[in-house]
């Protein structure tokens, strides 16, 4: 059943890997969709075969550290639809490397993506969801939100942050009918690794259209059901 059918949903980092598989899924649900990332040229080609596919669609370029593109892409879908319905804060990056090798820049950086735009993002989407008794926001960590490894100092502590952050308003928007999920995912064969996308190393890593599927099932659950946490691997792959 298609419970996502004219419903509005804003994605981030929806040019590339996971966020680009991801509209590509909705776009097929004839959804109206807010695609947010800082490659204008790539949510441009985006756009027409998200519109080919039967849904409508807005882009919105720029960095989600920004907090005027968290307002404006909010109020834009707003006054085009009327209302949002399910947040995907997907946008993030990684960086790995022993920990006092990292610059204050590189770390500031990597908070302002990974941390900073998932509050930016859900702080601008909440009161409307709030007023209109129903909401969703889902939230692309990692697995790496509750395990860590040597070199991660930097990346694995912005996805426990996502983690706590994800929790926290859970508890503060459950009463107003809101859902939020977080994802807990493992290796993805996306653009985000040293490899390119498609290297012989990630054949047995989950495809982008796996974490797609994963994310339209937690967004098109019924009214009354949230899916609170979502861990995927590759069956390779040690957890
Ligand atoms: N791949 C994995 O193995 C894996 C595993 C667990 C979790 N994840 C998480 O999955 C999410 C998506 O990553 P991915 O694997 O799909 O990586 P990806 O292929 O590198 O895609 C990342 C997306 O985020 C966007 N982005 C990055 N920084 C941004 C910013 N400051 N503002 C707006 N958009 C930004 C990029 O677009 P632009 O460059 O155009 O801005 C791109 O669309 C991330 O949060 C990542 O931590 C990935």
């Amino acid at each position: 059943m298609n419970h996502l059918q004219h419903k509005t949903i804003l994605l981030t980092g929806a040019s590339k890997g996971i966020g680009r598989a991801t509209a590509l899924a909705l776009a097929g649900l004839q959804t109206n969709l807010g695609l947010v990332a800082r490659s204008e040229a790539e949510l441009l080609s985006l756009k027409a075969e998200v519109e080919a596919l039967g849904s409508q669609c807005e882009i919105f370029a720029g960095s989600v550290a920004d907090e005027s593109l968290a307002v404006r892409s909010t109020a834009k879908l707003l006054d085009r639809f009327g209302r949002i319905d399910v947040l995907i804060n997907n946008a993030g990056y990684g960086n790995s490397k022993p920990f006092e090798q990292f610059t204050e820049q590189e770390w500031d950086e990597l908070y302002a993506t990974n941390v900073k735009g998932t509050f930016l993002f859900s702080k601008a989407v909440a009161p409307a969801m709030k007023q209109a008794g129903s909401g969703h926001i889902i939230i692309i960590a990692s697995d790496v939100a509750k395990r860590t490894f040597a070199t991660g100092a930097l990346y694995c502590s912005s996805k426990y942050a996502q983690h706590a952050f994800g929790d926290a308003i859970r508890k503060e928007l459950r009463p107003h009918k809101v859902k939020v999920s977080t994802v807990y995912s493992g290796l993805v064969d996306s653009y985000f690794h040293a490899d390119p996308q498609g290297a012989a190393s990630h054949s047995w890593w989950l495809q982008n259209e796996d974490m797609a599927r994963s994310i339209v099932f937690i967004a098109n659950q019924p009214a009354h059901v949230v899916i609170d946490e979502f861990m995927i691997h590759p069956l390779e792959q040690d957890y």
